[in-house]
């Protein structure tokens, strides 16, 4: 406890359960990596990671003589994790990440070293709004982890970047100057068997809209630049035709897809254009392939006869997979809209059923 340097507790936050494999980041003294070793039972396993080799040393005592076995400490950095892939259950820190000076990075190897499904479950110092240089250096007088603490709002885009879904940050003790200590929660995309694809609910509005954005990150997925409100995304889509992907092990969506009618002229009334995204830490795992599936078989039923779609030529995972399901190529149109300061061409797609609209 006296080499206790955390700014709370991420073991309880965590919820840890017997046998799970955990990684704590900047184990420091070790008291989070001990309390973790207690509650995963010796069939269980806890890495403690630190760059100073002081604090490896004084964690390597601190255990032994707690009497615990299931713990391991290694020498490294956050942002080069000493661990092969998908090796742990869960990772905690306590009042490190915000040290980091590159916590893309950091965030980027928690992603890589968790299972699918696997849980992030940190405490560490945020800034409520924003702090100015002077407020900043006052305030690190008093907290010394503030130098590079970030508003809540700017980690919360680092945790959709580096592909963590399920996003949930509580601030706790209040600092001062608008620090805070944070507890920031999130989850692994887990996909494959446990996919669930139904239709979408006002409450996934806040994870629909951040796959949405997140996809628009990319520069492929579309000409916009930001998500629209819930309001906005809602007005232009056929209520009976959207759907998320849903993984089973985490309740956490992972993809979703929509349409809107192409024209109000009758004629077309059959004629829609849709939109599937994925969140961006969980391609290639077929959930596009399940949602579309699934889209255009309801799109059928409810006597839609062509689906269409523009998608740039260069995300060639997209059109792969359109191809796979019947879209045939209409034809590209040329630098049609301008993205970014570019005129970019889009191809355009679709799919006439063979049993609608006969
Ligand atoms: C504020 S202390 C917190 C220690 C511990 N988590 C606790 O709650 O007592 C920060 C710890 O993170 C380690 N650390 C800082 N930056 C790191 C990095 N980039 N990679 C690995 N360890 C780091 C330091 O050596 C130190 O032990």
């Amino acid at each position: 406890m006296r080499a206790s340097l955390g700014c709370g507790n991420p073991v309880n936050v965590a919820s840890l359960h017997e046998g799970e494999t955990v990684l704590d980041l900047g184990s420091g003294g070790g008291i989070d990596v001990l309390l973790s070793a207690r509650r995963v039972g010796p069939a269980g396993t806890v890495y403690g990671l630190d760059a100073s080799l002081d604090m490896i040393a004084l964690a390597r005592r601190n255990a032994e003589q707690a009497g615990v076995t299931n713990a391991e400490f290694l020498h490294g950095t956050i942002e080069r994790v000493p661990l092969p892939d998908h090796w742990v259950d869960v990772v905690i820190s306590n009042c490190v990440i915000d040290l980091s000076g590159d916590k893309a990075a950091a965030l980027a190897k928690a992603l890589r070293v968790l299972r699918p499904g696997g849980r992030f479950g940190v405490s560490d110092v945020v800034v409520d709004g924003e702090l100015d240089s002077e407020c900043r250096r006052v305030a690190g007088q008093r907290i010394g982890c503030v130098a590079g603490a970030l508003p809540v709002a700017a980690c919360r885009e680092l945790l959709v970047g580096a592909g963590f879904v399920g996003m949930r940050i509580a601030l706790t003790t209040d600092h001062g100057d608008g620090v805070r200590s944070a507890i920031v929660q999130a989850v692994k995309p887990a996909a494959g068997p446990g996919l669930e694809i139904r239709p979408m609910l006002q409450s996934d509005a806040e994870q629909v809209l951040a796959i949405y954005q997140a996809g628009l990150d990319t520069g492929q997925a579309g000409f916009e630049t930001t998500a629209p409100s819930w309001e906005g995304f809602t007005a232009g889509k056929l209520a009976h035709l959207r759907y998320v992907a849903v993984d089973t092990a985490t309740d956490q969506v992972v993809g979703w897809v929509a349409a809107s009618p192409v024209s109000a002229r009758p004629v077309y009334a059959g004629v829609v254009e849709h939109s599937v995204y994925v969140h961006p830490g969980c391609q290639a795992h077929g959930i596009g392939r399940a949602l579309l599936e699934e889209f255009i078989a309801a799109s059928e039923d409810a006597g839609i006869w062509t689906i269409q779609a523009g998608v740039f030529p260069g995300n060639t995972a997209s059109l792969a997979l359109h191809d796979r399901l019947g879209f045939r190529v209409v034809g590209t149109r040329e630098r049609v809209g301008c993205h970014r300061g570019l005129w970019r061409d889009v191809v355009l797609l679709e799919r006439r059923s063979a049993v609608t609209g006969q």
